[in-house]
């Protein structure tokens, strides 16, 4: 049922080139330029119409409704908002008829993101689900939705259920952008293209384990770490901390690599490793000034870069290289590595990867 693989997680994490597939299938067409999603052709006036999209999840399904926002912000200028179900959902949010709602949920079960659903349904929006369990209550509870096709997710960390998710809403995203004209022609069917090789891209940057491993047996006995990532890889950042927390329980912390010196930077000694996420693509000068700033209080850099990159690999202590993608697909690719390390440190550590303390699969408690 592993499949070969030693735990669930392992197995799942190598999927992501073939779900990705499964996802965009039937869906994109990168040589016809057509995107073809049931889902927002039926409700595509609701979309055309917003005035802004919220986004509403938990955990690791609100790390990629974040990226969702950089995307549809970038590709459609419609504003969005992120929002944790469960904030949301207690205080009076304003919403109306003029919204469009977006629930993003693997299990389609969580309490919050479902109490968040009907709130917005009471108060007129628009709701469209995100969910990978078909039948789940919350594509029920949803208007109209995307399925995102990862299959059954057993480990409880969160992973191919995060790329697949990000797949429907790039796709989503640039459905609209072509609607409303926000995207060059030029750019859309580059994106297209692009879209399209991401899963050979994927199983290039699942290359990275053996890295990883030798990385991970450096850094399994650290108390802390820090991710820092900048743009469409500031969630990238929240994302590979959150999977080391919970299940390898060292204390990690994501961060937009500016905000460092308002606060976290005091923290930075010989003993903090700092996970920074830098392709080319993006603000790359940028994070190379944040590795600067860390490298002279002797933080121990572990960098993901763009294969081919010397800037960063100067500077760094361990490099890990990725292939290249623009920057908003960047996050399909840059998470992988970040899964790897902290699923080796995890192992390392003697944890129960797939099943970590406390946590349950779906949380369906309030
Ligand atoms: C993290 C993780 C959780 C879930 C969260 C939402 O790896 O698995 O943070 O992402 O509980 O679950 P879903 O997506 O099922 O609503």
């Amino acid at each position: 049922e592993k499949g070969g693989y030693e735990h669930f997680m392992l197995k799942e994490i190598y999927e992501q080139p073939s779900v990705i597939k499964d996802t965009y299938r039937g869906r994109l067409h990168a040589n016809e330029g057509i995107i073809q999603m049931s889902g927002v052709e039926d409700n595509l006036e609701k979309f055309l119409n917003a005035e802004r999209i919220i986004i509403v999840a938990c955990g690791t399904s609100w790390h990629a409704g974040l990226v969702a926002e950089y995307i549809f912000e970038e590709f459609t200028r419609i504003p969005v908002e992120v929002e944790y179900a469960s904030e949301f959902r207690y205080r009076n949010p304003i919403i109306g008829s003029k919204d469009v709602v977006i629930a993003i949920s693997q299990s389609g079960e969580t309490a919050d993101t479902m109490a968040a659903i009907k709130l917005a349904k009471e108060k007129g929006a628009f709701v469209y689900g995100v969910c990978n369990v078909v039948g789940s209550s919350i594509s029920r509870e949803t208007h109209a939705g995307s399925h995102t096709h990862a299959g059954p997710e057993i480990g409880v960390a969160s992973t191919k259920a995060f790329t697949t998710q990000i797949t429907v809403l790039t796709m989503m995203a640039l459905r609209l952008a072509k609607a409303k004209g926000t995207l060059s022609n030029t750019d859309f069917h580059r994106y297209l293209q692009e879209l399209e090789i991401i899963p050979e891209k994927v199983k290039e940057a699942l290359e990275t384990n053996a890295k990883a491993k030798e990385i991970a047996a450096v850094f399994k006995d650290s108390h802390n770490c820090l991710y820092l990532g900048r743009g469409y890889n500031f969630p990238v950042a929240l994302e590979g901390a959150l999977k080391l927390k919970e299940i390898s329980y060292i204390h990690a912390e994501g961060y937009p690599a500016a905000e460092m010196k308002h606060g976290p930077i005091a923290l930075i000694d010989e003993h903090m490793p700092v996970v920074i996420i830098a392709p080319k693509q993006g603000h790359y000068d940028k994070i190379v000034s944040n590795i600067q700033e860390i490298k002279s209080r002797s933080g121990i850099i572990i960098a993901v870069v763009t294969k081919g990159d010397t800037q960063v690999r100067e500077l760094a202590d361990y490099v890990i290289e990725i292939p290249e993608t623009s920057d908003a697909l960047s996050p399909l690719i840059t998470t992988i590595p970040l899964q790897l390390l902290s699923y080796h440190i995890a192992v390392m550590r003697g944890c129960n990867v797939d099943q970590p303390r406390n946590l349950a699969k779906s949380v369906t408690v309030e």
